[in-house]
């Protein structure tokens, strides 16, 4: 599909093929095709938690609002940043100073600078997670729509509730979560609401 039509024909879809479920390669592929997303330093703090089993899809339900497409989506994902993503623990990079020839200082220069953008209050950290996972959203999105799979965004969760109950770490933060799966096209979406323009929301200055 060329970018445009995937631009154009992505939606967030309400309705889910309750009797389809996503196979693991192809789950695999989107998400191995959207990491390709940019990201700070290519730190990608980022990681993901697939939501497929009943037990783990109720416990969600009720996090999401009781929004029906939880449950009848195949999967929904949690996608959650690292707000400590900059830090030495971060495997990046020691790829990092493999792909750059074992210059300690090199990598150690783009580890400071990045422990001070990132890292130097509560604000720049949340920041660094959200806007780093946000482009993996969107990424998925796109990239499932290549392999034919409907997506839903949603961040009308209850973010802390998710937190606790899916056990995520302190330096951690529910970005938002996606339920993916095949369109029951049975059920008619809404039609596309209309965008606000680049006359209406650009400022050249
Ligand atoms: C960050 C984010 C959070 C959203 N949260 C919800 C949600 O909790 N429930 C819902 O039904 N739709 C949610 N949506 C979907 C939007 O309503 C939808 O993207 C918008 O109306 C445009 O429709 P389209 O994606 O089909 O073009 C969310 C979208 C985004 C990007």
């Amino acid at each position: 599909m060329d970018t445009k039509s995937l631009f154009k024909e992505r939606r967030s879809v309400n309705f889910f093929d309750k009797s389809r479920e996503i196979n693991d390669k192809i789950l695999q592929e989107i998400v191995n095709l959207a990491v390709l997303a940019p990201s700070a330093f290519n730190l990608q703090p980022w990681r993901i938690i697939v939501v497929r089993t009943d037990e783990s899809k109720k416990r969600l339900f009720d996090f999401a609002n009781k929004q029906e497409k939880v449950v009848e989506a195949p999967i929904t994902l949690i996608l959650v940043g690292n707000k400590e993503g900059y830090a030495d623990t971060n495997p990046v990079w020691a790829e990092m100073l493999q792909s750059v020839g074992n210059n300690h200082e090199m990598v150690d220069g783009a580890k400071q600078a990045a422990g001070f953008l990132y890292g130097s209050s509560e604000e720049r950290k949340l920041k660094f997670a959200e806007s780093n996972a946000g482009l993996l959203a969107m990424s998925i999105m796109i990239a499932a729509k290549e392999f034919g799979v409907a997506t839903h965004p949603m961040s009308g969760i209850d973010f802390e509730g998710i937190h606790k109950g899916f056990n995520l770490q302190e330096s951690e933060t529910v970005v938002m979560t996606i339920c993916m799966g095949y369109y029951d096209k049975s059920r008619q979406l809404y039609p596309r609401r209309p965008r606000r323009l680049f006359k209406d929301i650009a400022t050249v200055v």
